[in-house]
């Protein structure tokens, strides 16, 4: 298959495309930023966020190789980031027109990248079968930018007969994570923080409960999709993609203490404004309809990433930095004014 991922340079991106083309697919990136991490896949720099009048061949008008199915994953992913600055949430329902558009006009399946957060925090305690989410619970504008993107797909299904599969991610953790200074997500926070003996900030007390995803296991499910989407298996569906368990941020904290071997020094805090603070997915849907097991528990999980992210940074010494946390140092917009936090 000719797979076009956008957001190619991000996490899923890199681990996805990475993945496709180990087992023989043809990968094509989009991304406005460079990869990182690696070089094995070729990709486009472009910004998605543009307001395009052509779509042929490519977005924008860019001649993009021909493709079977489209993955986006491009947005901007981080929850407190989206609420200082809500014109990215925006930015990001944007992205998904453009995507939907060209699929339309090329007649392409799509699969999209959704999360968590369209569930919101009131639901605290209940099941989270898909069919809960409610936008009226929308927590921050990045949930409304999920929200407005899943509801656009929706709509394109309907009225143009579009196929798509929509996933609904949680934490994903594990590799190619480890960019802290673009984006400082929980965990690969903590691996950096505990290993070079700081305190951590553990926000929402030992009562904030998540649904950790190993990489693999979040890989695994979406390659099935796009598989099961491309040959017609499986389409117009809705599917939560996440380990199925709970876990506390306390408890991931002492699995990544254990597996560095230090004792962490945690510090709590409230939680901020727009978080999820209790989510366990309900992984029914995506096990009938993909036949897909996630394999990986926390307790396995933080010490391959650990791993991971100890052989990376061995390799590259000059990122063992402190992290500059612009939150904390003042960078308030909009008078909401709140602490600094990882998300995911
Ligand atoms: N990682 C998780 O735990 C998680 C959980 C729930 C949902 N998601 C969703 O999955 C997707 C991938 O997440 P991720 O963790 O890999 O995020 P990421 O930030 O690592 O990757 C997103 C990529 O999108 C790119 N991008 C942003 N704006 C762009 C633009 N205007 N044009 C082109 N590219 C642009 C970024 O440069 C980045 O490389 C996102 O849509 C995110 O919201 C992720």
């Amino acid at each position: 298959m000719r797979v076009l991922v956008t957001g190619s340079s991000g996490q899923i991106g890199t681990n996805l495309a990475l993945r496709l083309q180990r087992v023989g697919h043809s990968v094509f990136g989009v991304d406005k930023r460079q990869n990182t991490w690696t070089d094995e896949f070729p990709y486009l720099l472009q910004d998605l966020a543009g307001h395009y009048p052509s779509f042929a061949g490519g977005i924008g008008g860019v001649e993009y190789p021909e493709v079977d199915v489209v993955v986006h994953l491009a947005a901007h992913a981080k929850v407190h980031q989206l609420v200082r600055q809500p014109h990215r949430a925006l930015e990001n329902a944007i992205m998904t027109f453009n995507v939907l558009e060209y699929c339309r006009q090329i007649g392409v399946p799509l699969v999209f990248s959704s999360s968590r957060e369209v569930y919101g925090d009131v639901h605290r305690f209940e099941e989270y079968g898909e069919g809960i989410a409610d936008f009226a619970y929308t927590e921050s504008p990045y949930s409304a930018s999920k929200i407005t993107s899943e509801a656009f797909i929706y709509s394109y299904a309907r009225c143009y007969g579009l196929d798509y599969l929509v996933f609904r991610f949680s934490n994903v953790y594990g590799r190619f994570d480890n960019d802290l200074h673009r984006m400082p997500r929980v965990l690969p926070l903590w691996i950096h923080q505990i290993s070079r003996g700081e305190p951590i900030t553990v926000y929402g007390g030992d009562e904030k409960v998540l649904d950790f995803t190993y990489v693999d296991d979040c890989i695994d499910g979406i390659a099935r999709g796009v598989d099961a989407l491309a040959r017609g298996r499986v389409a117009n569906e809705t599917i939560n993609l996440a380990y199925g368990q709970g876990n506390t941020l306390v408890r991931a904290a002492e699995l990544i203490g254990a597996a560095l071997d230090i004792e962490p020094q945690i510090a709590f805090a409230s939680s901020l404004l727009g978080e999820v603070t209790h989510y366990v997915a309900d992984i029914r849907k995506a096990r009938e309809l993909l036949g897909w097991e996630p394999t990986t528990p926390l307790e396995e999980g933080i010490p391959r990433a650990v791993g991971w992210f100890r052989d990376w940074r061995a390799a590259h010494p000059e990122e063992d930095r402190p992290i500059v946390d612009g939150w904390a140092a003042g960078e308030v917009e909009h008078g909401c004014k709140q602490p600094a936090a990882a998300g995911a």
